[in-house]
């Protein structure tokens, strides 16, 4: 048994989870579709943890206080309500009926594809998007033009000012990786920030791809998919 989980009511646990209303789930135990992992079904009014409860055989959906990370492809939207594809058409349909609901960390920009987090933890969406924490999340760019040979320099100064901005950016890295290919590593997330950061030393960005958060890559995870982290790579995320 896990005690390090609260004891919850059983449908109350799996209405917030999204599997269907407290109702529903009163029914899923009367069909005996609500079991301990040895297959003993649960009465009505059980308190369980989240770790100790199978649902037709399977262990539920990660408790509360998750982290996903999903590889985003291009032409999806992070919004809830945009017309077109949206980001959380490649979750399962319930995680949107969750309650806390699971909201993305920041955003990617419908074309840019890589690593996207998603979280239903307050305490963590608010540690990592805090200017603080300073972490860095790197990008993989093609450009429409070839480098100049000077962007490097213009983006670590610390000067540069982004249009219809006032405030100065942060210094950025940028590592050269081909003529119109380059790695760059950014601490804030302003809106279309890399983006922009090319208009200003007048280039344009083709396509933009987010291998890496922190010290999370993507590793092999397929584009269009998703799972959830563990503690260790939560924690990578701030190193
Ligand atoms: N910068 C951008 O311009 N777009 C993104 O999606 C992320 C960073």
């Amino acid at each position: 048994m896990n005690d390090t989980q609260p004891l919850v009511r059983l449908v109350k646990l799996v209405a917030n989870l999204g599997y269907g209303s407290q109702k529903d789930a009163r029914y899923m135990i009367q069909d005996g579709r609500l079991t301990a992992p040895d297959g003993t079904p649960y009465d009505v009014d059980a308190k369980v943890r989240h770790d100790d409860v199978r649902l037709d055989g399977e262990p539920l959906d990660p408790a509360q206080g998750v982290v996903l990370m999903l590889n985003k492809p291009a032409g999806y939207t992070c919004s809830t309500k945009d017309p077109g594809r949206l980001i959380y058409q490649l979750l399962p349909d319930r995680f949107a009926r969750r309650n806390p609901i699971i909201a993305t960390v920041g955003r990617l920009d419908r074309d840019t594809t890589g690593l996207l987090l998603l979280t239903d933890d307050g305490a963590f969406l608010h540690k990592i998007i805090s200017p603080r924490s300073n972490v860095p999340k790197i990008y993989e760019v093609t450009l429409a033009r070839p480098l100049q040979g000077n962007e490097a320099e213009i983006f670590a100064a610390g000067s540069l000012i982004l249009n219809s901005e006032t405030e100065v950016l942060a210094p950025a890295v940028l590592d050269v990786l081909g003529p119109k290919h380059a790695r760059v590593t950014v601490t804030e997330g302003r809106y279309h920030q890399v983006r922009r950061m090319f208009a200003a030393v007048g280039n344009h960005v083709e396509t933009l791809h987010r291998p890496q958060v922190g010290g999370l890559t993507l590793g092999d995870l397929p584009s269009g998919q998703w799972r959830a982290l563990n503690p260790a790579e939560i924690a990578s995320l701030f190193v």
